[in-house]
């Protein structure tokens, strides 16, 4: 059996300017270097697109993956403001984070513009990272698997290319440090993988799933060590290289 993969991506979300972030990944990559990972550990940051560019040009010899936050469904034109993944893959991006409850309550992104935004991503040869995930309420009316069924299955409809990573991120741990139990984590991912695996077949069994909601240095290993967990999305903690570290270190 192959050994389990592992991916830790952290989302900055609307931190750090260019030259941070710069300053930043100067103090990361040696950190990563030298850091003890275990074989078939990948690492991506997330940067904000104004730190892309000068981010990419610090990654370029080394093993951390660069990826985006967000694109534009659309290809090119007058779309002011937006960024397209053909912009994105110039720069050497080859991630992006797609459908995060963020643009989806703040920016209401529908689950038919996520769809679009996944399909324009893997046309460019960017792997989307489809976040995924309930509120609190919807907990509670024990409607979390429904809404994430809802979310998985509209955002993938006739997308037959496995190259895609999910995220699930139950709303109500998104920055709160509430983190969902091991339990709930794992019998959710353990349900995205049935989804999977009903669509993509085999390939399915070897997508990633990361889980994303307050995922900190303190309980990455526990989370990490569930069979259908295999990396985290990483928002506040992502910010600091040593927390960064230590939960990439935490997959074993
Ligand atoms: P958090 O964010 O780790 O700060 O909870 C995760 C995310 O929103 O991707």
């Amino acid at each position: 059996m192959m050994d389990k993969q592992y991916l830790i991506v952290g989302n900055w979300k609307m931190n750090k300017t260019p030259s941070q972030s710069s300053a930043f990944v100067q103090t990361l990559i040696p950190e990563v270097e030298t850091g003890n990972f275990v074989e078939g550990l990948s690492l991506a940051i997330c940067p904000p697109f104004t730190a892309l560019d000068c981010v990419a040009e610090l990654l370029k010899d080394s093993k951390i993956a660069l990826g985006a936050q967000n694109l534009c469904a659309a290809v090119e034109g007058a779309f002011t403001g937006e960024i397209s993944a053909a912009m994105l893959r110039d720069l050497r991006v080859s991630y992006v984070i797609i459908g995060h409850s963020e643009r989806r309550t703040i920016f209401q992104e529908s689950d038919a513009l996520i769809h679009q935004k996944v399909k324009i991503a893997q046309a460019h040869g960017l792997t989307p990272i489809l976040c995924v995930g309930e509120t609190l309420e919807e907990r509670e009316a024990g409607r979390a698997q429904a809404v994430v069924q809802r979310q998985i299955t509209l955002a993938l409809e006739s997308i037959t290319d496995p190259r895609c990573v999910i995220a699930y991120e139950p709303v109500w741990a998104i920055g709160t440090g509430k983190t969902a139990t091991v339990d709930i984590a794992q019998a959710m991912h353990a349900f995205i993988r049935g989804l999977l695996t009903e669509q993509f077949g085999k390939d399915g069994s070897d997508m990633h799933i990361l889980y994303g909601g307050s995922m900190k240095v303190n309980n990455a290993a526990e989370l990490l060590a569930q069979p259908d967990i295999t990396g985290g999305l990483i928002g506040g903690a992502s910010l600091i290289a040593e927390d960064f570290i230590g939960i990439a270190q935490c997959a074993r």
